[in-house]
C-alpha cells in the first residue's frame, strides 16, 4: 500500500512540474514575438537560392546558375530603419559585418562567371566559397543577432 501512495505523489509532483513547465513556456514564448526583422526574409530567399543552384548544378544547367548567382550577389537589403537597428546593434564589428557580405558578393559573381563559362568544376567550387561566406557570417552573428534582436526584449 506505502508503494502505491508513493507512486500517487510521484505522478503528483511529475503533472505539476509538467503544469510549470509549460507555463514557463508560454511565459517564454510571449517573450520572443518580436517581429522578425527584415532581414530574416532575405535570408530565407538567399537559401532557396542556393537551394536552387545545387539543383541546377546536378543538372548541369549552367545558364540558370548564371541567372541565380547574381540574386544571390545583389541580394535586397532590409529597410534603412532596420539597417541603422543592425548597425547600431554591430557596432565596432560592422567593418566586419560588412566584409562578410562582400564575401557573398564577390563569390556569388565568381560563381555567376563560371557558370558562364560553363566550367563545371569551376562553378562546383565557387558555390563552396560562397557556401563558406554564409557560414562565415552566420558562426559569428547568427546567435548574437537571434538574442538581441529577439530573446531579449
Ligand atoms: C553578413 C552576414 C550574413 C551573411 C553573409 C549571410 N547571412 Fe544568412 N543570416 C545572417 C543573420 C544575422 C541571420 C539571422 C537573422 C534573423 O534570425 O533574423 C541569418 C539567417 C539566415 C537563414 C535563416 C533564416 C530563418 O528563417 O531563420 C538562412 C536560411 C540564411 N541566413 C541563408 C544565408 C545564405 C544562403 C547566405 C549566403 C549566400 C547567407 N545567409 C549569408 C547573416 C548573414
Amino acid at each position: 500500500m506505502r508503494h502505491k501512495r508513493a507512486i500517487k505523489i510521484f505522478a503528483a509532483g511529475v503533472i505539476g512540474a509538467l503544469l510549470l513547465s509549460t507555463g514557463a513556456m508560454t511565459w517564454a514564448n510571449g517573450n520572443t514575438e518580436a517581429e522578425p526583422l527584415a532581414l530574416q526574409k532575405i535570408m530565407q530567399d538567399q537559401g532557396i537560392h542556393m537551394q536552387q543552384i545545387t539543383d541546377n548544378i546536378s543538372r548541369e544547367n549552367w545558364q540558370l546558375v548564371a541567372k541565380i548567382a547574381p540574386l544571390i550577389a545583389d541580394h535586397s537589403q532590409p529597410p534603412l530603419v532596420e539597417k541603422m537597428r543592425i548597425l547600431r546593434f554591430v557596432g565596432g564589428d560592422a567593418g566586419k559585418y560588412k566584409n562578410y557580405d562582400n564575401k557573398t558578393y564577390q563569390a556569388g559573381q565568381e560563381l555567376r562567371q563560371a557558370a558562364e563559362r560553363q566550367d563545371g568544376p569551376l562553378v562546383v567550387s565557387a558555390f563552396a566559397t560562397l557556401q563558406q561566406s554564409c557560414l562565415a557570417c552566420h558562426q559569428d552573428f547568427r546567435k548574437p543577432f537571434q538574442e538581441h534582436f529577439y530573446e531579449n526584449r
